[in-house]
């Protein structure tokens, strides 16, 4: 089972990606948590991904799709996999398209730019398993602390103000057109995501089930 979880930035793809995978024993693949690696551990690749990620704008295609392919090349994709952040141009599923990889469903994460704002605005993720929490929505039981791991909460370099904003930006020119791509294909999903994550996750386990 092959799922893209796509969206605008702060849909929540990260936030539901994380509970299918445990629910179906398949893993969640984000492009954003695999350059973010890279970043911290100061490889040539992070220093180059995070050169754009800080300023809002998307890795090239080739760097993305080298990266994406290694990655799902992995043992514990053989099962299947849920895509978080790819593909992000028509060309990256030109590409996933012509690699032979078979992917079953687009889950489209619709949401107003409202809650977008909100969600980005509080989001903290833990520096140690990645586990999603916010301020308001979904706090931590202790501030600052990961309830599963005790690990530290950060906020993301790249949720400055400007930053969403342009992020926005090149999610409406660069991203949005793949929404016509994959229903021209018959292959795309629209989810109302302006609920809480618990009302979301029975509907897209629904959806999973009866595929
Ligand atoms: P990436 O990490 O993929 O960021 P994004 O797509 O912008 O999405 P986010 O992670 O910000 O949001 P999300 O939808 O996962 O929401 P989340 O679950 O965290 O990419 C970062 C950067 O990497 C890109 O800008 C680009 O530069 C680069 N990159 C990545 N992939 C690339 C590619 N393929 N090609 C080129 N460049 C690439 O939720 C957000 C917050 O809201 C959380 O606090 C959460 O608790 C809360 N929340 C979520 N859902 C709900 C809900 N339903 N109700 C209430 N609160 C909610």
């Amino acid at each position: 089972m092959n799922l893209i979880f796509f969206g605008p930035p702060g849909a929540g793809k990260g936030s539901y990606a994380s509970r299918i995978s445990v629910r179906y024993g398949i893993p969640h693949i984000s492009t954003g948590d695999l350059f973010r690696k890279e970043i911290k551990a100061q490889t040539e690749l992070g220093k180059l991904a995070d050169s754009y990620i800080s300023k809002g704008r998307l890795v090239p295609d080739q760097i993305t799709v080298d990266m994406l392919k290694k990655r799902i090349a992995e043992s514990d994709c053989k099962k299947g996999f849920i895509l978080d952040g790819f593909p992000r141009t028509i060309p990256q599923a030109e590409t996933l398209e012509k690699s032979g990889i078979k992917i079953d469903k687009v889950f489209n994460f619709v949401v107003t730019n409202e809650k977008i704002i909100e969600r980005l605005g509080g989001r903290r993720t833990c520096s140690k398993c990645g586990a999603i929490y916010h301020l308001k929505n979904l706090p931590p039981k202790v501030e600052g602390i990961c309830d599963k791991c005790g690990g530290k909460l950060f906020v993301r370099d790249d949720e400055k103000p400007e930053t969403i904003k342009q992020r926005l930006e090149v999610y409406k020119n660069q991203t949005e057109p793949l929404i016509g791509f994959y229903r021209k294909r018959k292959m795309i999903v629209d989810v109302d995501a302006n609920p809480e994550v618990k009302a979301i996750i029975p509907v897209i386990e629904k959806i999973i089930d009866s595929m």
